[in-house]
């Protein structure tokens, strides 16, 4: 298998082929999403709520996504890691969009980043980019803004949301990023802008016209225990599958099942007679 790259991104969308994203977190299951064979593994600031638990994902500092990066780096061969830059950590200046930006590629190995928003923050996007770090954009239902938007609400269902999406896209565009993503909207606003711009849209919630698509590790695995979105489909049940697992477990050692003979090791009698 060859490296998948920024460049990729464009040839993909120039021969037609859809792009594969997926999430993660940690070293093993970075190894085993490059194994199967996904082009992108993005460390979203998803982790926020998908591994430390919090209720959004507005809590997740720059260390955090440092931690992340580093162990999914080491588990990635082919994928291009692009790693999530957390609320606040490009919003108050290029400078330090910039510095931030470079500590994920610095200490955690991340080839891209990805900052939630378009026009509003062009400056943060271009002064990224003249440091020569790719940026992933990211609109629609953007998770850092639920506070502005009063919860996870679809996105671009007026004409006004519309507008201001397709007009963010276009300058992202212009600002030189690699891909965009396009989540909760409308599946006919995506193919709009799927259309319209010459970069690739990766979707997630924003129906099957997108050049790629992306979607949480957890969420397809089926690990989440609470709420699923509709835009999520599991293609495993791991939920179940470790609880039933767990349960187990639990039941073997309590009944003496677990550990038997061939999890067990011995020695010779003779050599403990010795110390009785
Ligand atoms: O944080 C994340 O996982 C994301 C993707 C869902 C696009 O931003
Ligand atoms: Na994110």
């Amino acid at each position: 298998e060859t490296k998948f790259t920024v460049k990729s991104f464009l040839e993909s969308k120039k021969k037609n082929q859809k792009i594969t994203v997926l999430t993660a977190y940690d070293y093993q299951m970075a190894k085993l999403v490059d194994e199967a064979g996904i082009e992108c593994i993005l460390v979203g600031d998803s982790l926020g709520m998908v591994v430390l638990g919090h209720d959004s994902t507005l809590q997740v500092t720059i260390d955090d996504m440092i931690y992340h990066l580093k162990a999914v780096s080491k588990g990635s061969k082919n994928a291009l890691i692009i790693g999530d830059m957390p609320f606040l950590s490009y919003h108050v200046s290029p400078k330090e969009a910039v510095k931030n930006a470079g500590r994920l590629v610095k200490e955690g190995f991340a080839q891209g980043v990805k900052l939630e928003g378009g026009v509003e923050i062009i400056d943060k996007v271009k002064a990224i980019i003249d440091a020569k770090i790719p940026v992933l954009g990211h609109i629609g239902l953007t998770p850092q803004s639920i506070n502005m938007f009063g919860g996870f609400k679809i996105q671009g269902t007026s004409k006004s949301q519309a507008e201001k999406i397709i007009k963010d896209s276009i300058s992202l565009e212009e600002a030189g990023v690699f891909g965009i993503v396009l989540e909760g909207i409308p599946k006919d606003l995506a193919d709009l802008i799927t259309r319209k711009l010459n970069i690739p849209t990766i979707g997630i919630g924003a129906g099957s016209g997108c050049d790629g698509q992306v979607l949480v590790i957890n969420d397809m695995l089926g690990m989440n225990t609470d709420f699923t979105p509709k835009f999520v489909k599991r293609y495993a049940n791991l939920k179940d599958d470790i609880k039933n697992s767990v349960r187990r477990y639990i039941e073997e050692v309590k009944n003496k099942e677990f550990p038997s003979e061939e999890h067990t090791f011995s020695v010779d009698n003779r050599i403990l007679e010795k110390l009785y």
